[in-house]
């Protein structure tokens, strides 16, 4: 293990993250489980890209058959492809129809932020301060964790992102309200500075800013407000997409948001590298117009092969319907677990967390979280954590989490909070 960490500091480089104090060694996969090189086994309650589960055995032969047969790009026919994006955009509605396919959730944003400013003539974009939409040099602008060199750009401004905990306006009722109008000052200040308005982009179901507990309809006064300024909405379903809140297939279908686009990743073909921009068809034609694009990689017959390989399973496993019941569960489990450091427990279907605070107050305890994660390793589970004090657990394992699974985590998590005291 040291051998090949420090092999891997001189073959990678240095500052590669790794996760846990000790970095784990992974070599199998299958299901929710994962094992290490000395055969120890995990509960996976981490990983959302194996979507349908590690491994699955559809998922692979599918990917294995199609890369025998045939792997060519965009520029040929295929009905792979084409069928794919029919079935793909018929769980999407308001004119959601068309399908550019990609390889990465940055690079569908990064298109997504194009197609804004292809539309609208106008450069200005909006996001939240405690987001991270992807890596390629115009979504990093949005990154939460880092300032780009030379600053942030003046034609992106940020807003303060929704809390459960610490509302905006200082109220959960008028948090909706407060929201929409830091957009609407966000929209003006750009207007005034000549960048005009172009998107606003956020993840509806808010998941790097810690999944607060938002109501139905929370974005409608956001919705109007963008709309009114002529700009287009960008929904950035790569991580609550596909099931994963259990009651919708799309986190904004389950708030009620009509997006212009939608943009998608990580779980689309359970690890291999799928990823997508589904808009109306007379924004892919001006984007097209003024940018033209091709993807060497996106699109191909594998891709689609994989891609339509994870809805099959998500049909044939019932995994939405899986995600509402087991979270429920899990959510239930945490709930009734006590310490003076849960501040709240929240989320929906398999996407859930607990928020650590310092006892008795609102101020974040991220290291008291980070010990969390860390002893739930050396008990054989994997999590993370999250949001802007970086003390939400994030629980969001593959879609096969069973009930079983969540009983097995609830009990773990209350012995290491009773063990850290
Ligand atoms: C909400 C969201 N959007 C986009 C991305 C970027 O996706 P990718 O890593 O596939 O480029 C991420 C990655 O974590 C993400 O969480």
């Amino acid at each position: 293990m040291t051998d090949l960490l420090s092999r891997r500091e001189r073959a990678l480089g240095p500052r590669m993250t790794t996760f846990y104090r000790e970095p784990v060694e992974i070599v199998r996969g299958a299901g929710v489980r994962l094992w290490d090189a000395e055969g120890r086994e995990y509960l996976d309650a981490y990983n959302n890209v194996p979507h349908v589960g590690h491994g699955h055995p559809l998922v692979v032969a599918a990917i294995a058959n199609q890369l025998a047969t045939l792997n060519t790009h965009t520029r040929y026919l295929h009905e792979g492809i084409v069928a794919y994006a029919e079935r793909l955009t018929a769980t999407l509605g308001a004119g959601l129809d068309v399908l550019t396919m990609v390889c990465t959730g940055s690079e569908a944003n990064d298109m997504a932020l194009r197609m804004g400013w292809a539309m609208t003539g106008k450069t200005g974009l909006i996001g939240t301060d405690a987001t991270y939409h992807g890596n390629t040099h115009l979504v990093s602008q949005f990154s939460a964790g880092r300032t780009p060199i030379g600053g942030r750009v003046d034609w992106v401004r940020r807003v303060p992102a929704p809390d459960s905990l610490r509302p905006l306006g200082g109220s959960a009722d008028g948090q909706a309200e407060a929201f929409a109008a830091e957009v609407a000052r966000a929209i003006e200040a750009l207007e005034a500075a000549g960048h005009g308005f172009a998107a606003l982009i956020l993840d509806p179901f808010f998941a790097n800013e810690g999944f607060p507990d938002l109501p139905p309809g929370f974005l409608a006064p956001t919705q109007a407000v963008v709309r009114a300024a002529g700009g287009l909405i960008i929904a950035d379903e790569v991580q609550p997409g596909f099931g994963r809140t259990g009651g919708h297939f799309w986190g904004h279908q389950r708030i009620g948001l009509t997006p212009d686009i939608v943009t998608m990743g990580k779980p689309m073909g359970n690890g291999y590298p799928v990823a997508g921009v589904v808009t109306r068809p007379e924004i892919v034609e001006t984007f097209r117009r003024d940018f033209g694009y091709f993807n060497t990689f996106a699109g191909t017959p594998v891709a689609a092969a994989a891609a339509s390989a994870v809805l099959d399973v998500i049909e044939a496993e019932g995994l939405q319907t899986n995600a509402a019941q087991v979270g429920a569960h899990l959510l239930a489990g945490l709930r009734a677990l006590d310490h003076p450091r849960i501040a709240d427990v929240r989320g929906a279907g398999l996407f859930v967390g607990v928020e650590f605070t310092e006892p008795g107050g609102l101020e974040p305890a991220p290291d008291f979280t980070a010990e969390a994660v860390e002893r739930m390793r050396e008990r054989g589970v994997l999590m993370g954590r999250i949001g802007r004090g970086g003390n939400i657990l994030k629980i969001r394992p593959p879609m096969v989490f069973a009930r079983e699974n969540a009983d097995h985590l609830v009990t773990s998590l209350a012995a290491v909070l009773e063990e850290i005291g």
